[in-house]
This record gives structure tokens, sequence and C-alpha cells, in this order.
């Protein structure tokens, strides 16, 4: 890894064992892409790379004519100067024009990476780790100082970049887009992946062809939403799971956003993606300083498995901070589907004493603890105990949990408040509204204005006081509505087009401080199930609830689409009941289980309820799952038959050694009378023999490339079970 300098032709070539990015000084000294890629040498110089100009309705910017913008590769383009794509940032200058020109003014290349103020970014556990090139630009009429920071690591294949962007002058100018990134690609040979879906079924792959124009998906609800995740593939056209050129961008932000690939006439591919230009403006004061979010932005020749499994990697090592990175999670309990609202002191502990004697290790407490809290019309914004479900409070309750020998954990939703609370009486004007309009409620509650550190200081202080007196292991954050009325009350009108990013510093800043406080306890975000699921959110909380359809045949495709982008020990997932509360399907609690395995694994039923024999079957997952959840979590994930393809999908974990292996098959419909059906493993010891569930010994080879046999006279298992169930396969070597 390193970066290497060509100084006379002021050209920068970030290298790792898979990679090269290279960047230099274009003609008229603004920084231009020169490559992006597999690993080249990186003594080679550049040449010829710029496209030249002498072409009708081109704009030459230099005196010779031979050079224009339209046709370059840029990293940060500008508005106004010939260029003709869309920008990666514009300013509003105090005459009003928009017209930049970014020129090369300096770099500095140091050991390791600095955080950004107040974002979450990924960071290095040791400089070593990785190198950071800055590269500063100016624009000398704007009176702008523009620092592109550009780290290259070097155990993944992974770039990370963000901008700052200074006011040098005197005058107050304003930021009206400030993208992370821009990737100018010379050709666009490309498949679109984007994550899609919505409340229930999160992250659903979907691929389109790249095409001349431009494709753009984007978030406006103030969160990253359900609805598009800010995680993008962009691969070769014969690129699958197992070969292939691709590039993942992952933004580290978890608020509006903007992902955006725009191709010209020419062939020219531009990739923009950071928070959404929509409703943001950010005035810049002399001297002031705005940084954006960071991307990751992940290469492979390889494949997608190879594309995820370096993503995964890298996020567990370099993104999560939780005493809990690369820590088995515990396996919990949870009271929602089970209660709702409707619990006292008596039924909560009577669930969770019949967990622990199933073994569990941590009982959550959902909804429903505070305030006027007996359904949802009341009480978010009072975080204090409603003593009449819970005589002994918060304190008394983890106790009592306790010493049945779990730990506890509690559920708050600190951004929000319903209409009937006392904070929202005491304090209508701290939520998101606009003047003499109407207060959209959803699930009857409104969005607290956490633009204001006022705000923010007011729930923290409720917060901290619950937390702080009881034995409190884990918290799940949830989030159940998306901003509507962006508006700040009270507040000078320049202020209100940062409203959205601020409310996000906000969500930040409150994760911050409380993980400060209690450096120990376990963060879950949530957002009425996957609604905030993205690399920002990771940063505070190791792990997100992934969805709250919890029945397995939808988590199926839920969980293989977010295992794209995010690693299995981040994937919140339970086991319910059945037949299932979203769904009304009916599913095997081992069914169930194996599909939850691949998460953090936990249940979400009162098991009271279930029959004695799914009792059993409940005890049996746990002891499996203590055993194994470390392979699960932190093991290297493979894809191998997509959901979203066919009726049969699977997925397997190696250990890091190659000697141990869980594959799971999951059938949708039952074929009767079907022809031989067999998984083609990955990723194991090509001349080690594994013994498949204690019984058959198979080479590896043999498993990757003639495969498993799921069909034969001693696997009567696919032709006699119904539909939607699963089979699971352990390797030992
Ligand atoms: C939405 C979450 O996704 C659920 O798991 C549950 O916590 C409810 N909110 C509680 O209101």
């Amino acid at each position: 890894m390193g970066i290497k300098v060509h100084e006379t032709e002021k050209q920068f070539h970030l290298y790792n064992s898979k990679l090269s990015y290279v960047i230099g000084e274009c003609r008229d000294g603004e920084m231009g892409q020169l490559y992006f890629g597999r690993r080249i040498n990186e003594n080679q110089i550049i040449y010829g790379y710029q496209t030249l100009a002498g072409r009708p309705l081109c704009c030459a910017v230099t005196d010779d004519e031979n050079y224009t913008k339209e046709l370059a590769c840029l990293e940060y383009p500008a508005f106004g100067n010939g260029d003709f794509h869309g920008p990666a940032y514009e300013i509003i200058q105090p005459n009003g024009s928009r017209v930049t020109n970014l020129m090369y003014d300096s770099y500095r290349i140091y050991e390791g990476k600095k955080p950004i103020p107040g974002l979450p970014a990924s960071y290095v556990n040791t400089d070593s780790e990785a190198t950071t090139l800055e590269i500063v630009c100016i624009d000398d009429v704007a009176k702008i100082e523009v620092t592109l920071y550009y780290t290259i690591w070097e155990n993944y294949s992974i770039i990370t970049r963000h901008a700052s962007i200074k006011n040098i002058g005197q005058e107050e100018v304003k930021l009206t887009k400030a993208f992370s990134c821009c990737l100018d690609l010379p050709d666009y040979d490309y498949d679109w992946m984007q994550f899609e879906g919505a409340w229930g079924r999160e992250r659903y792959p979907h691929t389109r062809s790249i095409e001349k124009g431009i494709i753009s998906i984007e978030s406006m609800r103030g969160h990253s939403s359900a609805n598009f995740n800010p995680f993008i593939i962009m691969k070769r056209k014969n690129t699958d799971e197992f070969q292939g050129e691709a590039m993942g961008i992952n933004l580290v932000y978890s608020g509006n956003f903007m992902a955006k690939a725009e191709v010209d006439n020419y062939g020219k591919l531009r990739f923009t993606m950071g928070i959404n230009p929509n409703w943001f403006a950010w005035p810049l004061a002399s001297a002031e300083e705005f940084n954006t979010p960071e991307v990751i932005i992940s290469y492979t020749k390889n494949g997608l498995n190879d594309l995820s499994q370096n993503i995964h990697g890298f996020m567990n090592n370099n993104l999560v901070r939780s005493p809990y990175k690369k820590r088995p999670r515990p396996i919990l309990l949870n009271n929602w589907e089970a209660t709702e609202m409707e619990f006292d002191e008596e039924k909560i502990l009577n669930i969770a004493k019949k967990g622990a004697e199933a073994g569990v290790e941590l009982f959550v407490l959902d909804d429903g603890w505070f305030g006027k809290r007996d359904d949802d019309y009341a009480g978010l914004g009072d975080w204090y105990v409603n003593t009449n479900k819970l005589p002994a409070g918060i304190t008394g309750l983890a106790k009592k949990v306790n010493d049945l020998g779990l730990d506890f954990g509690l559920w708050i939703e600190p951004e929000m408040v319903n209409p009937d609370s006392d904070l929202y009486r005491a304090h209508p004007d701290w939520v998101l509204a606009a003047p003499d309009r109407r207060r959209t409620l959803g699930r009857h509650q409104m969005v607290l204005d956490f633009s204001k550190p006022e705000v923010v200081d007011n729930i923290y202080h409720q917060l901290y006081d619950v937390i702080s007196k009881a034995n409190i292991s884990y918290i799940k954050w949830d989030m159940n509505r998306s901003i509507t009325e962006c508006f700040s009350q009270n507040v000078a009108p320049e202020y209100q087009g940062m409203v959205y990013h601020k409310y996000i510093f906000g969500v930040y800043s409150l994760y911050e401080r409380l993980i400060q406080d209690f450096p120990d306890i376990l963060f879950e975000s949530c957002a009425s199930g996957g609604g905030r699921f993205d690399a920002g959110m990771l940063y505070y909380a190791p792990q997100a609830w992934c969805s709250d359809d919890t029945d397995g045949h939808e988590r199926v495709k839920i969980q293989y689409g977010t295992s794209y982008g995010y690693p299995i020990s981040s994937i919140g997932a339970h086991v319910s009941k059945s037949p299932n509360n979203q769904t009304g399907r009916s599913m095997d609690a081992d069914d169930r289980a194996n599909i939850a395995c691949f998460g953090t694994f936990g249940y979400e039923l009162d098991l009271n309820e279930v029959s004695e024999a799914e009792f059993e079957q409940v005890k049996k997952q746990i002891v499996f799952m203590k055993k194994y959840r470390e392979l699960f979590q932190y093991g290297t994930l493979y894809r191998l038959q997509s959901p979203f393809e066919k009726n049969i999908a699977s997925w397997m974990v190696v250990s890091e050694d190659k000697k141990q292996a869980i594959v799971v098959m999951y059938k949708t419909h039952k074929t009767p009378n079907i022809g031989m059906e067999t998984i083609k493993l990955q990723g194991l010891e090509e001349n080690t023999i594994y013994t498949v569930n204690g019984k058959e010994k198979i080479y590896g080879d043999f498993l990757m490339e003639r495969g498993l046999g799921t069909m034969g006279s001693d696997e009567p298992w696919y032709m006699s079970d119904g539909d939607f169930t699963s089979r699971m396969f352990i390797l030992e070597a």
C-alpha cells in the first residue's frame, strides 16, 4: 500500500495489492481522474488520458483550444466553466455568481487517517493500516479552498474519500451542493445495482443497465430510508457473484442522500454521491469550513461475493467502534411481538423467565414502558417510567431480570414526541413544523427538532437519568417516521436550508454522548425495522434491526439483499411466532431459526405460548447458536443461490482457517420428482476432507466443483417436506 507522487507531472497514484487510483493535474490546473481499477504499476506516468477538444460546441478552457472540461475526467468538478455535467459542489457567492474553478494548490501525505468532526467515518486502529492524501485546491476568485481527502487501505480493496470546503474570503458564501465524491469513468459499460424496497421488504437488489442520460436514487425523508439504501454497486455486464469487475460505494451518512450516474454522449460516466442537494443550503461565514460525509469505495475483479466480503471485513475492523466489535452478539429475547404495549411487570418477568430457561442471554423490554404509553397515541418524549405498569421502575425490573441470569436491554425512540405528552405540552416549538401549516403526524407522532442543541440536551438528560440508574446492557434506538414540514421554529430564515443536515448531526451527537457515558452498552439501531440501515449508523450502533418483517420467507430476501453492503454481524435477525404476525405464513421453528442464524440472532415471541416440542427445538437452537455464532457473524459469507432468481436460495459461511463451514439451503416451493439438485460450495480447502453433518466425508474440491447433493437416497428431505422449508449442512474439516 502506498501513494506514489510523480512531482513533475503532479500525479498521485494510490495503490494497494488490489487496486490503483490515480489522479493528476489537468492542463488548466484542475484535478483530474486518470485511472481507477485493478492495481497497475505505480511508476507508470499516465499520458493521453484526457480527450482533446477542437470539437463543435465544446468549449476550450486553455489558450491553445486543446483542452475542454466537457471531455475530461475530473475529481471534484465545478459549475459553469465548460463541464456541462452535474457538478460535485455548488457555491453561491456574494455577487450571486455560482461559477467556480478549483485549481490545484498543494498536497500532504501522512500515515493513518483523521476523524471528520461531528460525522461518522472509518478509522485506523494503527496508523500503518492506511495512508492519507490531502489535495488542496483553491478558487482565487470565489475565495474558496477545497481539500480532497483520500485514504488508501492496506488490508482491504478500498479507498475512502470526502471533501472539506472552506471560505477563505471575508464575505459569507452559500453552499448549495457538496457531494462526497465524484468518479468520472471513461466508459459506461456497467450495470447499476440499487437496494430498494419499503417497510417490511427492505434492500431488495435491483439491477439496471447504465445508459446515456441519468440514473439516480435518493432519500428526501430525513433518514436514509427503507426505500433506497445509500449503497450502490456498479458492475460490468458479465460480473456475477463469483467473477468479474465491480465497485461498491457506501455513503457513511444517515440522512437525505443522492446517488447519481450520468452518461454523456461521448460515453463518459460520472458517478456522484453525497448529501441530497435538494433543500440543502449551508451558509459559510469567513473562515468556516463544511465537511462532507465519507464514502467507502470498494473494488473487485472477482465478483460480488468478493466485493461484499471486502466491505464486511472493513466495516467490522474499521467502522464499527463498540466493545462488541468482532465479539459474538448476545442471544436476545424481545417482547414486542409478544405483548406490544400491553404488559405489566409480571407478564414481562414471565416471558423473561421462560427465555432464561431456554438459554437466552439478554432480555429486551420494547416500546411501552414510559410516560402514558399504553398505545401509540401518547408518551413519546416523556422518558420516565410508567409505574402503573412497572412499579419497581426500570431499575427494579432490570434487577429482577438480572436475577434470572439475564442481561437487561431497553427500547427508546429519542427523536420523537407525541402531541399527547408532557414534553410537547411544555415545548410545542421543539418540533419540526412550518408556520401556519398542518403538523403532519406519522404513527401519531411528530419529529423533535434535533437541529437544536437544547432539544437534544433535554432528551439526553432524561435518558441519562434512566440509563444511569439501572443495569442496562443494551439499547434499541428506534425511529418510526420520516420528516415532513422540515422547518425549525423561531430561527433565522437562512438557517432553514441547514435543518435536515443539522438534524442528523443532532442524532449523531446524542449517540456519541450516550456511547461515551455508557461505553459497555450494545446499541442496536432501528427505524420501523430497516428504515435507517446505513454505514453511518454502524459507526454508533454495531447492529441494526433489519426489518419489522420477521417472516422467515421474507427474511431470506431481506437479509440476502442486505448482505451485499453490510456484514452479517450487523443484521438484527430474530425468530418470531408461527403463523407470522406480518404475513400469516406458517413455518417450522427450525426453518425460522436457520434463517435468523445469518444475523445477530434472537427471539421475538413469548416462549410460554409455544408447544413443548417447539420449546425443545428452541433450546437446541440456542445451544447450536452459542457454538457457531462466531462463525455465522464473522466467517466469510458466500451467497450461492439467489432467492430473487428461483425457488431455492442458499448461502454459506466459512471460518478463517477453512476448517468449518455452514451452508443453509432454503426452498420456497416443493416441486415433486425433480432431478439432481446440487449446491456448488465456495471458499473451502481443495484437498481437505469435510464431514457433512457428521456423516459423509467429501473433499473440498468435489464440494466446490460437483457440489453438495441435496437430494439422494439418504436425503429424502427435498422430496417430502412442504413449502418454505430449509436445510442446514455443517461441514467440519
Ligand atoms: C418499530 C420497531 O421496528 C419494532 O421492532 C418495535 O420496536 C416497534 N417500533 C415499537 O414501537
